[in-house]
């Protein structure tokens, strides 16, 4: 195991109609005026928006509010958030939403209080300062809640990049599963990939003797695996939600990264399909994840033949490691064929002649280094024939 610091200040707050409390949790963490931040409008038909104002005026919180968040957030509206905040002086941000309204709330909290532009931190600068931001969520899926990370994409050039710092942690977050039952079947879909992506990019690692981090992921994956045909089956039962919504956060805090060098190759590669055919973070995963597995097995085929084994339950062959290993790719293909995900570019949109370019922006964009991934390093070159296996 390598050696580590885990910082997780975050106070979660779980369960059923906590939302109502949001205003305490505000004033809790010195929140005087406080920007609601929200997305395109899921959380003023549900009713949840105006239960917060509520909570807000109970405890003589005064507020601002920005919605229209876009899945895949852009920083136009950033631009606009940091204005406004400097304009009313918010000292607290208030995210109602999911990945895409947090990290326009990270992006909004950390350039408010920065005298430059708020992009330098998605070129790489540390986020070491920001205004403190709470976050009320509606969806299982990114891990914003819990996570370091903000993901933004700059109109200008199209490119999905993200920026990371303590002061992105935020000070609280609310959880209430039953939040989530609105959702649609394929957006929960998206959701469960996502947590499940977030899980193998750690799981694939070089780093030898991580049997603490190693089996909590294989839990967590199981987990998924049981927990979510129930709630495709039954988008109102709670408490699949809320097994799928505490380990989503869990996924992505990283509890379960410690200690291990992680990849995060698959992401950076759906990003860039993500950025170009705004299709759900979710989807282009399901599409990456699986060929990324298929084209790098062979760099360290026990640890895909051990996953094969411990979580999707196929046979250890030990004299040929690499039928188990393609056995456990096949079933989480199959797995994610079962919850309605894509498994081609085509089918979000894609289109083989974008390859060249999809592949050049991931090496160099956005002033990237050429390479990409911890577990295998990744050049141009395989990235195209990854984005290849998806066709
Ligand atoms: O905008 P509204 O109207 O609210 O609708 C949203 C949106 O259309 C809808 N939705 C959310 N909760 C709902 C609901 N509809 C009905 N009922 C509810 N309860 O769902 C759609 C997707 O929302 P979004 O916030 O985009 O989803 P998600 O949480 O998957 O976030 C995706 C973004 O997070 C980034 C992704 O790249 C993507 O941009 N990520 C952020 C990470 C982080 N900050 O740590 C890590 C992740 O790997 C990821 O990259
Ligand atoms: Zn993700």
């Amino acid at each position: 195991m390598n050696n580590f610091t885990f910082y997780s200040p975050t106070y979660f707050v779980f369960g059923k109609d906590e939302e109502n409390n949001a205003g305490k949790y505000v004033k809790r963490f010195g929140g005087r005026k406080v920007l609601l931040h929200y997305g395109g409008g899921s959380v003023v038909r549900s009713g949840l928006l105006d239960r917060v104002k509520t909570s807000l005026k109970q405890e003589g919180l005064s507020f601002v509010e920005l919605g229209g968040v876009q899945p895949n957030p852009r920083s136009g509206l950033v631009y606009q958030g940091i204005e406004l905040c400097r304009r009313e002086n918010v000292d607290f941000i208030l995210a109602i939403g999911g990945g895409s309204t947090i990290d326009s709330s990270k992006a909004i909290a950390a350039g408010t209080v920065y005298e430059g532009d708020f992009w330098d931190f998605y070129m790489g600068k540390p986020v070491t300062k920001a205004l403190p931001i709470g976050t009320i969520l509606t969806i299982a899926a990114a891990g914003s809640e819990g996570s370091p990370d903000s993901v933004i994409t700059k109109e200008e050039g199209m490119f999905k990049r993200g920026a990371s710092g303590e002061a992105y942690r935020p000070a609280f977050s609310i959880l209430n599963p039953a939040l989530t039952q609105t959702l649609p079947p394929y957006q929960t879909a998206c959701g469960i990939t996502d947590i499940m992506a977030h899980l193998f990019e750690r799981y694939f690692t070089n780093t030898k003797d991580v049997e603490v981090t190693d089996r909590v992921i294989e839990g967590l994956l199981m987990t998924m695996i049981h927990e979510a045909p129930k709630v495709i089956e039954n988008p109102n039962d709670y408490q699949a939600r809320a097994n799928i919504m505490w380990a989503g956060m869990m996924a992505h805090n990283n509890c379960c990264g410690v200690g291990r060098d992680q990849d995060w190759a698959s992401h950076d590669l759906e990003h860039e399909l993500s950025a170009l055919y705004d299709c759900a973070h979710g989807a282009g995963l399901a599409v990456v994840f699986p060929a990324w597995m298929e084209y790098n097995m062979h760099h360290d085929v026990m640890r895909f033949a051990q996953v094969a084994n411990r979580v999707w339950g196929c046979a250890m062959d030990f004299q040929h490691p690499e039928i188990t290993a393609k056995a456990g790719i096949r079933a989480f293909r199959n797995f994610l064929r079962s919850i309605g995900m894509p498994q081609t570019m085509k089918e979000l949109g894609g289109k083989e002649e974008d390859i060249p370019y999809l592949a050049h922006t991931a090496a160099y964009g956005n002033g990237n280094n050429g390479t990409l991934g911890g577990f295998v390093v990744l050049q141009e070159e395989d990235m195209a024939n990854i984005y290849r296996l998806t066709l």
